[in-house]
């Protein structure tokens, strides 16, 4: 796998024309382009998304979520294998709008983390303080928390395995209350030194320091670079500006350009 991975959540957004286009203007750029780009689609894109990347390399589609169990009554849902059936190589786990939305948490989000780990699908586990916490002085207990009630027991062997996204939830640009900015490059450097650190001790120094950490929430053209650069983050997670082929691409772009 690339050093590097350029995600896009569309979240609920588009319909077929949107994501076809979409998805073929990224594919005719992003092969001159040295990151992973990964596309995580509204399962109803599966299809068109799938069809647009055919002969891709380095750009893979995704779920949003996947339920914990492999098929049954559960309605709206969709499978690993469903994703899987479409070619999907990664899965979100726990993006902050399926806490608020759906209340996910603890072992949902555990069972579903390991699902995806039993069904060959790379989970981006999302996790992130809300303003409140933050206000409060509670981000690195949140965050502990939420890392752990996932994490804890589970064997990984590979570093590769799984990556992890940090997006505070005041930074998600649409979220209510946001504060409309990235954090600081020392709250950055504080979160992901903490993270490095757990997963060190959770999995050990090989494993925990091969896990790729990722950072979302406001990520922009002209801020992605100063993000980047911090030395714990090997990737970004995008919303709003992976909705235009051209935005996406100039992320891409930046991420492409860490400097090691
Ligand atoms: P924005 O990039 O729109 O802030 O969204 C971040 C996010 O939630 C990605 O999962």
């Amino acid at each position: 796998m690339s050093p590097t991975l350029t995600v896009a959540n569309w979240k609920m957004n588009g319909n077929r024309r949107f994501w076809s286009e979409l998805t073929q203007s990224l594919k005719s750029e992003i092969q001159y382009i040295e990151t992973n780009m990964v596309l995580c689609a509204p399962s109803a894109a599966f299809y068109d998304v799938s069809r647009a990347l055919e002969g891709a390399t380095n750009m893979a589609l995704a779920a949003q979520d996947i339920h914990a169990e492999d098929s049954g009554a559960h309605t709206g849902d969709t499978s690993a294998e469903m994703a899987k059936d479409f070619g999907a190589k990664f899965t979100l786990v726990g993006h902050s709008e399926r806490r608020m939305e759906h209340f996910e948490k603890g072992d949902v989000l555990k069972a579903k983390f390991k699902q995806a780990l039993n069904h060959d699908l790379h989970p981006i586990l999302c996790f992130g303080e809300s303003l409140e916490d933050k206000k409060n002085d509670q981000t690195l207990t949140v965050l502990d928390g939420q890392l752990s009630e996932v994490l804890d027991g589970v064997e990984v062997l590979d570093g590769d395995a799984f990556s992890l996204a940090y997006e505070p939830v005041w930074a998600i640009s649409s979220s209510a209350g946001s504060l409309g900015r990235e954090p600081s490059e020392d709250e950055l450097t504080q979160v992901f030194e903490f993270v490095r650190q757990k997963m060190v001790e959770k999995f050990g120094e090989t494993v925990g320091n091969s896990i790729k950490l990722l950072y979302g929430g406001s990520v922009k053209a002209d801020n992605v670079a100063k993000i980047i650069s911090n030395r714990y983050i090997a990737g970004v997670l995008v919303g709003g500006a992976s909705l235009k082929a051209e935005s996406f691409l100039a992320i891409a772009r930046a991420v492409a350009a860490k400097p090691n």
